[in-house]
């Protein structure tokens, strides 16, 4: 037997390892990853670039909203465990993750019309199922009749020195007292914007991987999935499920 179709939602902090997470669990049961954050990443790039948003966040939001209405193509495409971004045929994968777009995303994502416009790709994406998806407000408003739903959390420490780690290994020159801030100014107003907020669904299993090794997060996942859908022995399904979104 193998999981069914179903929308796994996974929400939490910054910097949690959600979308590692997210990634393992579609490579194993073979469903298809999206990536929430990307697409915001992904708008607060646009903006940046196009002059929308300046050095002290200040965003111009009725250039934004008509450039978007105008119809931004940000996609992703979605190969087995691993999501890329796209604006146009350019890919944007690696530019969404500098801590240049990280200190603009979360003002950006908390535009009402910004909202809507990514939660438009994701409904779009996920009306195909046997998806996995990860962000801040997946299961309690953009699917938030998902039948599998965590909330991932860690240590504030952890979660700093995991995403100092990864911008190092990109090359970058982080700061570990910025990266934290990052962290912590982003955790403050994702929690505290007005337009669906960070928050865990009521129906949402927690899981702090603060010391748990990806191994034993997939190891948990598999025995979680296991009892909820009444599953004896788990076989990772074997069509492939990769797509553009
Ligand atoms: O990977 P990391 O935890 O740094 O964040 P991300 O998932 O790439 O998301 C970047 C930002 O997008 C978050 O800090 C939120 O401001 C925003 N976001 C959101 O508002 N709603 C989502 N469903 C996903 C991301």
């Amino acid at each position: 037997m193998k999981v069914p179709d179903i929308i796994i939602a996974i929400d939490g902090f910054s910097a949690t390892g959600k979308s590692t997470l997210a990634k393992l669990i579609a490579k194993e049961f073979d469903f298809v990853y999206l990536d929430s954050g990307a697409l915001y990443r992904g708008v607060t790039l646009h903006a940046l670039e196009n002059g929308f948003i300046d050095k002290d966040n200040n965003i111009d939001l009725e250039g934004l909203k008509k450039s978007l209405d105008e119809g931004l193509d940000l996609h992703f495409e979605s190969d087995g465990g691993q999501s890329h971004t796209f604006i146009g045929e350019r890919d944007i994968e690696s530019e969404i993750r500098t801590l240049r777009v990280s200190s603009s995303v979360s003002p950006i994502a908390a535009v009402p019309f910004v909202r809507a416009f990514v939660d438009n790709i994701l409904h779009a994406a996920g009306r195909k199922g046997r998806v996995v998806m990860d962000g801040r407000d997946i299961g309690t408003a953009v699917f938030p009749d998902a039948q599998v739903k965590l909330f991932v959390t860690a240590d504030p420490d952890v979660r700093a020195q995991r995403r100092f780690d990864e911008l190092k290994a990109k090359g970058e020159n982080p700061v570990f007292e910025e990266v934290k801030k990052n962290l912590e100014e982003r955790d403050y107003i994702d929690s505290h914007r007005e337009t669906n907020p960070l928050r865990r669904a009521d129906d949402a299993f927690v899981m702090d991987n603060s010391d748990m090794t990806l191994h034993e997060e997939i190891v948990w996942t598999r025995g979680f999935l296991m009892g909820r859908f009444g599953i004896l022995e788990l076989t990772t399904a074997s069509s492939s499920n990769a797509g553009q979104c």
